[in-house]
């Protein structure tokens, strides 16, 4: 019959023997700390039998590629009796590597001197492998997102180079403007060009939704619609004298971008856009406004007064017919055009900053430059959304007449 201790060791013995980390005792009162016992677990894992193991110290699991840091974070704690776990770079037999999760502790004896070493082994390089192929792959989005975003800001700058530099050169005339893309490139676009030396022709447009594919389309209308005879749709050349050119009535500039933008079912993408030509010496304005707010004259003395749109939005409807408004400034008037970026700015409760605010806040203007009554127009739209980015395209372009 066994005793209860011997019943007791040999549980352990069995217990240790059926683990499936492998298991290790170092003798700490010999030289070298050499491995007295090692389970079958630990043959599994290393490939090495215990008669290798047994009298050996450790490190012959260690090679070439084993990290000299780690191995000197265990010397130092096995130096200094301390409990140490660590992740290392291990051989087996057959010269194949495995990730080891290595933590040692030190046992003491019945004077409180520390008598060996236990070190349990588990292999661990499945999840190093799954955390270095997780690592490579943020590297590579990291790398791809700062391509996306150079190649963003490379876009942004050809948008903006293509906006107007400075106010046209026509007497009795000035413009101002702000473009102000929510990320980056925009779906908005405006221009102001001299056509001659009494008229010059504004536009805002808006495409449907915002970013790339909007900016594509508002840069490509951009280039249509510029001052460049003989590609731009601005002018028409006359049939007989081929080299002179007519102005488009905007009437015909809606049509023709309407005919050569029918919507694309995939996208949905169409475009609203206030186009007109101002004759200065009249102050006469004659447009179309498609969809979009129509202008916002702002008198010398007296109240803003809005003007609806005029036509359907360009590129929904085949063949829509689009009618022109028209109106005439006094001297001292100004006149703008804005996206709805500015008066679908959400604020509170997610109301609009509205077409209201808006004429208020530019009206409140009149007394300043023309250049801040629309900074100062963009800086409360912002301030009623709280201050934070404004989540569609914003742009303002406004005229004044002497
Ligand atoms: C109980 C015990 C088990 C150990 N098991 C391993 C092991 O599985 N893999 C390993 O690389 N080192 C192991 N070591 C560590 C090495 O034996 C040795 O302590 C380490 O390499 C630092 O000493 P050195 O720089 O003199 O080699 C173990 C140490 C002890 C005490």
């Amino acid at each position: 019959m066994m005793d209860k201790d011997e019943a007791l060791v040999l549980l352990k013995d069995r217990a240790l023997s059926a683990t499936a980390e492998g298991i290790t005792i170092a003798d700490a009162r010999l030289e070298d700390e050499p491995i007295i016992y090692a389970n079958a677990a630990f043959e599994r894992l290393t490939g090495y039998p215990p008669e290798f193991v047994i009298g050996r110290n450790c490190r012959f699991l260690q090679g070439p590629d084993t990290d000299p840091q780690t191995r000197e974070t265990i010397r130092r704690a096995v130096r200094r009796a301390e409990p140490c776990t660590v992740e290392i770079l291990n051989y087996r037999q057959d010269g194949t590597t495995f990730w080891n999760r290595l933590s040692i502790t030190p046992v003491k004896d019945e004077r409180g001197e520390v008598s060996h070493f236990i070190g349990v082994q588990s292999d661990v390089t499945g999840r190093r492998r799954a955390e270095d192929a997780l690592r490579a792959t943020r590297d590579e989005l990291r790398r791809a997102l700062k391509e996306l975003e150079r190649d963003i800001e490379l876009a942004a700058r050809v948008q903006r180079a293509a906006l107007p530099r400075h106010s046209p050169a026509v007497d009795g005339f000035h413009a101002a403007w702000e473009f102000l893309p929510c990320a980056g490139l925009a779906g908005d676009f405006l221009n102001v060009l001299r056509l001659d030396d009494r008229r010059v022709a504004l536009y805002i447009l808006d495409v449907s939704g915002h970013g790339a594919s909007a900016a594509l389309l508002s840069v490509s209308l951009g280039r249509l619609m510029s001052a460049v005879r003989g590609q731009s749709c601005l002018f028409e050349a006359d049939p007989d004298t081929p080299d002179e050119f007519a102005l488009t009535p905007p009437s015909q500039v809606a049509r023709f971008l309407n005919d050569s933008n029918p919507m694309d079912t995939d996208l949905a993408q169409y475009f609203t856009m206030v186009y007109g030509i101002f004759d200065v010496p009249s102050r006469e304005f004659r447009y179309v406004a498609a969809g979009h707010a129509g202008p916002l004259v702002v008198p010398r003395e007296g109240e803003p007064v809005r003007h609806d749109s005029t036509a359907q939005p360009i590129g929904l409807f085949e063949g829509t017919t689009f009618e022109e408004g028209r109106l005439s400034l006094e001297a001292g008037d100004r006149l703008y055009l804005y996206t709805d970026g500015v008066t679908e700015a959400a604020g509170p409760e997610d109301q609009d900053f509205g077409p209201g605010r808006t004429a208020e806040s530019l009206g409140r203007g009149r007394a300043k430059t023309l250049e801040r009554s629309i900074r100062d127009l963009l800086a409360e739209a912002k301030a009623w959304t709280g201050g934070g980015a404004f989540a569609d395209d914003v742009s303002v372009l406004g005229v004044e007449v002497s």
